[in-house]
C-alpha cells in the first residue's frame, strides 16, 4: 500500500528501511524524500518505521541511530 503517494513510497519500503539503517524519520526523509513535498504522509510514515524499529531493534542499535 503507498504511504507517500508523492515519492511513491510503500509500507513495505518503509519496513525495510530499518534494515539499511534508516532509523528516524529524518534519515527516511533524506534518503526516500518521505514527508518532504505534501507532508501528509508524516504520521502514517512515522508510525509505520517506529514499529519497523521495534522488530529491527538490534539493526538500529549497531546503526548507534536510536
Ligand atoms: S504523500 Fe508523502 S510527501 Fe506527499
Amino acid at each position: 500500500m503507498y504511504v507517500c503517494i508523492c515519492h511513491g513510497i510503500t509500507d513495505k519500503d518503509i519496513q525495510e528501511a530499518p534494515k539499511q539503517g534508516i532509523c528516524s524519520m529524518k534519515m527516511l526523509r533524506e534518503s526516500m524524500q518521505v514527508g518532504n513535498q505534501c507532508g501528509c504522509c508524516q504520521d502514517y510514515a512515522n508510525q509505520i518505521l517506529q514499529e519497523a524499529i521495534n522488530v529491527n531493534s538490534d539493526t538500529c542499535r549497531n546503526f548507534s541511530c536510536q
